[in-house]
């Protein structure tokens, strides 16, 4: 098993492919997969070997990378080729339709196709050339929106997440967990309480995994215990990530998280949101004009292969849902830190 630390790039740009960790076996397996064909990245993306906002947004500019590299073994007529890839660009982008990233990214490859100059190798090599610019561009983010929140982590807190905005859902480092690791770096005594994310656990599969890893302190709660620990006082603020925000400041994240802010606001306990500018669409108001995803049904009836349920059952399994702009005390950004009510007029 491969030794994980914050400091492994969780999606990578590797010459002619991807390398990304898979983040369906986590934990119990560590292992990278590569990635090597346009197709491959959709599914990567819709199975979520790769997942978290930021990761899928490089996801999606390196996918349009890898179907670049097939086209251009079918196409010579430079016009011809830019047509089937702006198609193919716009297809990668139906893989996911919650988190704004992965348009976000797509979108400033599709400027370079469409401003291209030279010849489609050319046009190519400069694909590569900013896919791996927004690589490292991710990892410096998430830095900046450590240091930015960590300054609002009293000492010795203990700090609540759902779901995993960690070095695994980015480049590395991490949005919300970044938040944790720069205030664990300056004061130890800090602490996690991560919820486990159902259906997908991914606070249990890799929240846990990441934070141990790095020597973090770290306690799993399932889902429904959040409110019994805010009423015992034991919880001193809540970080999590984001999906997409809306110019009023209302934020998409994992399903459970609007529960969450629900309970933070109830017990006084400040409900932060840690995202990059590249999660703020302030094309729209609010929201409810995001689209959430709605995922297969046997993320609910199923753990691990395992009915769960009765046969028969109604299911409904919405994969997101939009935390109000009057719950959240902040959305700490690179940027800074802004009041949901700052956001459109900062971004
Ligand atoms: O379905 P997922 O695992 O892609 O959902 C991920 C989340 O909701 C994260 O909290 C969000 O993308 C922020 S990641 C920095």
């Amino acid at each position: 098993m491969v030794e994980f630390n914050s400091r492994i790039k969780t999606i990578e740009w590797v010459d002619t492919y991807s390398k990304m960790v898979d983040q369906t076996i986590i934990p119990y397996e560590f292992k990278y997969v590569n990635i090597t064909t346009g197709e491959d990245m959709y599914d990567a993306i819709k199975t979520m070997i790769v997942r978290g906002a930021p990761a899928i947004g490089i996801a999606g500019a390196q996918g349009v990378i890898l179907f670049a590299q097939e086209l251009e073994k079918k196409y010579t007529d430079k016009a011809e080729f830019i047509k089937k890839l702006l198609e193919k660009a716009d297809y990668l982008v139906t893989s996911r339709p919650t988190a704004v990233n992965l348009k976000w990214a797509i979108e400033k490859q599709k400027e370079i196709i469409k401003s291209s100059k030279g010849s489609i190798k050319e046009l190519i090599s400069e694909l590569k050339t900013n896919a791996v610019k927004l690589e490292n561009e991710d990892i410096e983010i998430n830095k900046k929106i450590g240091d930015n929140g960590a300054k609002i982590v009293p000492n010795g807190a203990t700090i609540l997440t759902h779901c995993n905005a960690g070095a695994l859902a980015t480049v590395g480092y991490g949005t919300a967990l970044g938040v944790v690791r720069s205030a664990f770096a300056k004061d130890n005594t800090v602490q996690v309480f991560a919820d486990e994310t159902r259906p997908r656990q991914q606070g249990a599969r890799l929240t846990t995994f990441e934070l141990t890893m790095d020597g973090i302190p770290t306690t799993l709660i399932t889902d429904g215990m959040c409110s019994y620990f805010m009423k015992k006082g034991m919880i001193d603020l809540v970080v999590v990530g984001a999906d997409r925000i809306a110019a009023n400041g209302d934020a998409a994240n994992k399903i459970g998280t609007y529960t969450v802010a629900i309970s933070a606001k109830y017990h006084n306990v400040p409900f932060y949101v840690a995202a990059p500018a590249s999660t703020i669409d302030t094309s729209i108001k609010s929201g409810d004009e995001i689209v959430i995803e709605e995922r297969s049904h046997e993320e609910v009836t199923h753990i691990n292969g395992k009915r769960i349920c009765a046969e028969g059952v109604n299911i409904i399994n919405p994969g997101f849902d939009v935390t109000p702009a009057e719950l959240i005390t902040g959305i700490i950004t690179e940027k800074g830190i802004f009041k949901p009510e700052e956001i459109k007029d900062n971004f």
